[in-house]
């Protein structure tokens, strides 16, 4: 059970904390008055992060930043960063998310994602450490029945490996605190994260090919690719392409900081949606990005992607009444920033 304290007492460790949403989660954090530890392996994200997070928070903040380029799943390792730190709370980021790479790579994904989430709360229970967060996903609501989704909304199979692993790890999480109701354990279930950080120092780089829409139109945008693949136009939504509630990656930076100040003082396990309430369609997000860039950006609808599905997104009503969390940006805020992201960062953070 967490005692409760303010920030400036607390010291959060924040795996993947390099990555997309872990980077701006970190920044939120420093500037509310955290002591940050991150643990990163690098395997998919950049070291440059660390600097530029720096340099968006500033001297004062940063001196409250450790990084230690770990894997999560080095048992030894992370036993050294909770003894060189008193570990009070921990958000839990790192683990690979490309849906369609954990279709080929099944041993990889559950190795990974599982094997890290077990070696983490092993090393937490032998710290005295049993807050945590995780990182899970709208992806274990699987094929909605009925929308919007809340947290009761039931969880469905997963239609591939990484969708598993967020809802086994919400099942680990979860058995952890009938084991021993001490375990103070947040679950956090992300619609579609886009956007960047309004500095235009920090936003969404994957690697190769894009898999997720927003990476995609952005790299159209700035000519690396030719135009966007609309995959289908005949769902059951109004104007036939696919429907998902985008949230700004800011909004989920300030959700976590809501959430570590709800945890403060409790045990137990919650479930919160972070997501906008509102569902945008592809065809929408390409005019938005179009406004965005002030160029027509050119798409061709090409056939369905196996397992998506026609449309969901959020009810968030429960982590407006309970954390006071509300996202605040809406789609062309996100467009805006993340057309300034990559337009500043064409190669994201290789230069
Ligand atoms: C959005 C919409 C596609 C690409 C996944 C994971 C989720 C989270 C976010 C990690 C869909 C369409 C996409 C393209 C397209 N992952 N699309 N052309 O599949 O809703 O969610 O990513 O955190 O857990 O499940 O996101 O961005 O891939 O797709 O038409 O080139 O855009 O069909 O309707 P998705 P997405």
């Amino acid at each position: 059970m967490s005692e409760a304290k303010d920030p400036q007492d607390t010291c959060v460790l924040v795996t993947g904390g390099a990555g997309f949403i872990g980077s701006h989660t970190v920044v939120e954090l420093l500037q509310d008055g955290y002591k940050v530890v991150v643990v990163d392996d690098l395997s998919n994200a950049s070291e440059r992060v660390i600097d530029r997070i720096k340099t968006i928070v500033g001297d004062a903040a940063a001196a409250r930043l450790t990084f230690y380029r770990t894997d999560v799943n080095d048992r030894e390792a992370m036993s050294a960063v909770f003894d060189g730190d008193h570990i009070d709370r921990v958000i839990h980021f790192a683990g690979f998310k490309a849906v369609g790479e954990s279709v080929s790579k099944p041993i990889e994904y559950y190795a990974n994602n599982l094997g890290n989430t077990l070696t983490l709360v092993d090393v937490m229970r032998n710290h005295g450490c049993k807050d945590i967060i995780f990182s899970s996903s709208a992806t274990v609501y699987g094929d909605p029945d009925s929308l919007p989704l809340t947290e009761e909304s039931p969880k469905k199979p997963a239609t591939n490996p990484y969708g598993w692993t967020k809802w086994m790890i919400e099942q680990v999480l979860t058995d952890l605190h009938t084991a021993d109701p001490a375990w103070n354990v947040v679950l956090l279930r992300y619609f579609n994260p886009i956007g960047a950080h309004p500095s235009g120092l920090m936003g969404e780089d994957p690697k190769g090919i894009p898999n997720n829409l927003l990476p995609y139109v952005a790299q159209v945008a700035i000519g690396k690719r030719a135009c966007v693949h609309v995959f289908g136009n005949d769902y059951d939504t109004p104007d036939g392409t696919g429907v998902r509630d985008y949230i700004h990656v800011c909004d989920l930076a300030t959700g976590h900081a809501a959430a570590l100040n709800w945890m403060n003082g409790r045990t137990g396990v919650e479930i919160f949606n972070l997501g906008t309430g509102r569902g945008t369609s592809v065809l929408e997000i390409i005019k938005a990005f179009s406004l965005a860039c002030g160029k027509d950006l050119p798409y061709q609808i090409d056939p369905r992607r196996p397992g998506d599905v026609d449309a969901n997104y959020a009810d968030c009503s429960k982590a407006k009444r309970e954390m006071g969390w509300v996202a605040k940006y809406d789609i062309g805020d996100m467009c805006r920033d993340s057309w300034n992201w990559q337009s500043k960062n064409p190669n994201g953070y290789e230069g």
